[in-house]
C-alpha cells in the first residue's frame, strides 16, 4: 500500500472506531474507552480533525475519580453488554469520590496524557484553542500524578507500584507469572464470571483462563478495599514497580514541566516528584546481568529478572545514560539482525517467550512509537528509523491489528496480525509516523 493509502486507511478507521465524543479501541473486543488508547488515539486525530483529540480527552478525564485517579476504562454506556468486566462487575461506587456517571473500572493505566498533551500544544502552537484546552487539563493531569505519588507510593520511595497486571498495559507478559502464581484460588475466592474475549479473539492469542482467574482475584481485592485503601499495600499479592508505568510517568511529568514553564505554571511539585523517580528507577530498576531495566516486585522484595520490553521505555523517558542506552540500542540490533521484527515485547531467547500470545512476545504499535522517540532522544537514528519501518511493513503486510508475529520466517506466511482488528492506536501511530517521514 501506498504511504497516502495507508494515511487514508488510518483515519477512515479512526472514523469508524469515533462514538460521537471519545473513541474505542477496536468493535466488540474492547467496546468502551479505554485509558491510555485513547492518548494515543489522538496522535492520529489532530492530523484530520484537532477538536476529537480535544473531546477524546475531555471524555476520558470526565471519568477522573476525586482522588485523582484516572481509571483504565470508561463506561459510556450502560447497554453495552458484550464486555467483561463490565462497570457492574467492577462496582466502582464502592469508592465515594468515583464518578456516577460515566462508571468506570477501579484500576488505572500508563500515565501518557501528560506527553501526549506536549505533542498536541508543540503541533498546534499558535491555536489558541488547543493552548486553552492545554491549561484547562493541565492541573487535572497533575492530580492523577499526584494520585500515583500519594496512593501507590506510601512509603514515599519515588516510585509507583501497581496491583493489578492491567494496569500495567501488559497484562499477561511472563514477568507476571511468579507473582500471580502466588495467588491460590479457591473456586468460592472469586465469583462465578464469563469470560468474553475468547469468543471474539482466537484463544491462543489471550491470556490462559488460570490468568483471568487470578485478574478477578485481583479486582476482587481492589473492590475490598475501595480501590483506594492502604490494605491494598498490605495485602495485594501482586505489588509491582513496573518499568513501563514509572517511565512514562516520569516521561509525562518531563511534559508537565515543560507545559508548566510556557504558561507560567508551578512546577515546583512535579520537579521534586521527578527527580527523585529517575534516580530511584536508575538504582533500583537496572541489572547488569540483564543488560536492561527490569521490573521490581514489591511484594516478594526482589527484581523480576527477565528482558522486556517494559525496561526500553526508560530511552523515551531519557532516564539511561548514554552508556546504558549504547546497551539497549545493541540489544535491538541484535534482534533486527537475527531476524526479528522489533520490538518483540519479550525476550526471545526465553523459554516463556510466546510471539503469538498478547504480551508473550508479539509487537505492539504503541510501544514502537515510544521506542522510535526514545532511540532518537540518544542519536540512534539507525535503530529508530528499523522501528519504525518495521511497524509501517507489518501493518502494510497484514492490517491495522491490535498486535503482531514478531518472528519474520513466519510473518512471510500469515495474511493477518493478532487480537482485534481495525484498531485506533495502531492507525494513529502509523499516521504519526507516516506524517513524520514527509
Ligand atoms: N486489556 C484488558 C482486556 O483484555 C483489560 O484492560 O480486556
Amino acid at each position: 500500500m501506498q504511504k497516502e493509502n495507508l494515511l487514508v486507511e488510518g483515519e477512515r478507521i479512526l472514523r469508524l472506531n469515533w462514538k460521537d465524543g471519545f473513541t474505542i479501541p477496536t468493535s466488540k473486543l474492547y467496546p468502551f474507552q479505554w485509558n491510555w488508547d485513547s492518548g494515543f488515539v489522538c496522535l492520529g486525530q489532530c492530523q484530520f480533525d484537532i477538536d476529537y483529540a480535544i473531546r477524546e480527552m475531555n471524555s476520558l478525564f470526565s471519568g477522573q475519580w476525586e482522588n485523582g485517579m484516572l481509571p483504565h476504562i470508561i463506561f459510556h454506556s450502560e447497554n453495552e453488554k458484550t464486555y467483561f468486566p463490565n462497570f457492574d462487575f467492577w462496582d466502582s461506587n464502592v469508592n465515594n469520590g468515583a464518578p456516577n456517571k460515566p462508571k468506570t473500572s477501579g484500576i488505572t493505566q500508563p500515565a501518557v496524557h501528560g506527553f501526549i498533551l506536549e505533542q498536541l500544544v508543540n503541533r498546534f502552537e499558535n491555536n489558541s484553542s488547543i493552548i486553552e484546552f492545554a491549561k484547562h487539563l493541565f492541573p487535572k493531569i497533575v492530580n492523577s500524578h499526584r494520585f500515583l505519588y500519594k496512593y501507590r507510593d506510601p512509603e514515599k520511595e519515588g516510585l509507583m507500584f501497581i496491583f493489578h497486571p492491567w494496569e500495567s498495559g501488559r497484562d499477561n507478559s511472563p514477568i507476571w507469572d511468579e507473582s500471580l502464581n502466588r495467588i491460590n484460588i479457591n473456586p468460592e475466592d472469586i465469583p462465578a464470571y464469563q469470560r468474553r474475549d475468547t469468543s471474539i479473539a482466537p484463544t491462543d492469542e489471550r491470556p490462559t483462563s488460570d490468568q483471568y482467574d487470578r485478574y478477578v482475584y485481583l479486582l476482587q481485592l481492589g473492590k475490598k478495599y475501595a480501590y483506594d485503601e492502604l490494605g491494598i499495600f498490605q495485602e495485594s499479592p501482586f505489588l509491582i514497580q513496573d518499568t513501563l508505568m514509572n517511565a512514562i510517568l516520569i516521561k509525562s511529568n518531563n511534559s508537565l514541566i515543560q507545559l508548566g514553564k510556557k504558561f507560567n505554571f508551578d512546577t515546583a511539585e512535579i520537579e521534586e516528584w521527578n527527580q527523585q523517580s529517575i534516580k530511584v528507577y536508575n538504582d533500583k530498576f537496572w541489572n547488569d546481568d540483564i543488560e536492561c531495566y527490569v521490573t521490581y516486585d514489591l511484594r516478594g522484595k526482589q527484581q523480576i529478572k527477565h528482558k522486556e520490553i517494559g525496561g526500553l521505555t526508560a530511552l523515551y523517558a531519557g532516564i539511561p545514560d548514554q552508556n546504558k542506552a549504547s546497551i539497549l540500542n545493541k540489544y535491538l540490533q541484535n534482534l533486527h539482525n537475527r531476524g526479528y521484527y522489533i520490538c518483540p515485547s519479550f525476550d526471545v531467547d526465553s523459554p516463556l517467550f510466546d510471539s503469538k500470545r498478547y504480551w508473550r512476545g508479539p509487537v505492539w504499535p504503541q510501544m514502537n512509537w515510544m521506542i522510535y522517540h526514545g532511540l532518537r532522544n540518544y542519536g540512534f537514528e539507525e535503530t529508530a528509523e528499523i522501528v519504525k519501518n518495521d511497524l509501517i511493513e507489518l501493518v502494510d503486510k497484514l492490517g491495522f491489528y491490535e498486535y503482531f508475529e514478531s518472528q519474520k520466517k513466519v510473518v512471510s506466511d500469515l495474511n493477518n496480525g493478532y487480537g482485534g482488528k481495525e484498531f485506533s492506536w495502531t492507525a494513529a501511530c502509523i499516521m504519526d509516523f507516516i506524517k513524520q517521514a514527509d
